[in-house]
């Protein structure tokens, strides 16, 4: 079953298309993952799908229904980690999560629960009553990760999840991804890391200049363009990896 579905996707800024007539399909349960150089249209991609940014043309489907026909079912039923940081630094890690809650209307006491259970999974419990502004970036990514989670969303859509973490905490990370899998939860991710799609995707798509330029398993890329995923990388976007 395809719980993403998009055809034909367009998305310009102006003059500059970010995002050129893309199609694209998401298995339930997969883990599905979008490769590509600074600027080549992931991020839009997700905007999209998690119904932030309107395409220009074409069409994308989450869950059957249309992203500019039907936002707020969309949105009530996944998680979102954006790239760009937006929590609220007049609040703490806690507030944070609390007032994220209210806009599923999870009630007050729920919310507080799952909270701490949340602070705990991605071991922030020692920063529960701190404010933003006092924690490191990979923590913020920790919390945003805690945040994506509080709607129990079957849909997961995490753009750049591992971003600034250190190597311990990002394969920390990567195996909460797996877990979450595990559990039958759909996972869609950007990422600029080679071993993070090769581990944890089903499926990637290496995008450049706002096209796919191909899609497919980590596994079957290897086989038919020859080397290790890196390779493959560098082979189809004409450029080295940004590290
Ligand atoms: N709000 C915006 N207004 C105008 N142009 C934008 C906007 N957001 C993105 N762009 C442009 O769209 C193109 C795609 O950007 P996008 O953020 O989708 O890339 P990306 O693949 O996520 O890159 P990165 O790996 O650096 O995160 C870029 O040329 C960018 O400058
Ligand atoms: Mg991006």
């Amino acid at each position: 079953m395809h719980i993403v579905t998009a055809s034909g996707l367009t998305k310009d800024y102006n003059s500059l298309r970010a995002v050129d007539k893309i199609d694209f399909e998401i298995l339930k349960g997969e883990c599905f993952g979008f490769l590509g150089p600074n600027g080549a249209g992931k991020t839009t991609v997700m905007r999209i799908l998690y119904c932030f940014t309107a395409p220009t043309s074409g069409e994308a489907r989450v869950f059957g229904m249309n992203v500019t026909d039907n936002p707020s079912f969309i949105k009530s039923k996944i998680g979102v980690m954006p790239q760009d940081d937006n929590l609220d630094i007049d609040l703490s890690v806690f507030e944070n999560l609390i007032v994220y809650a209210r806009y599923f209307d999870i009630p007050k006491k729920k919310s507080s629960l799952f909270a701490s259970e949340l602070l705990d999974y991605v071991e922030l419990s020692d920063k529960t009553h701190v404010n933003i502004r006092h924690l490191s970036g990979g923590m913020k990514r920790s919390l945003l990760l805690a945040r994506a989670l509080i709607n129990k969303p079957e849909l997961l859509i995490l753009d750049e999840p591992t971003t600034g973490l250190d190597p311990h905490n990002r394969h920390v990370v990567w195996k909460k991804l797996n877990d979450l899998k595990l559990k039958g939860a759909t996972l869609i991710l950007t990422t600029h890391y080679m071993e993070e799609a090769d581990q944890l995707c089903d499926r990637v798509a290496i995008m450049d200049n706002g096209r796919i330029v191909a899609i497919d398993s980590p596994s079957q890329l290897k086989a038919i363009h020859g080397g290790t995923l890196e390779d493959v990388y560098m082979k189809l976007t004409g450029r080295p990896l940004e590290h």
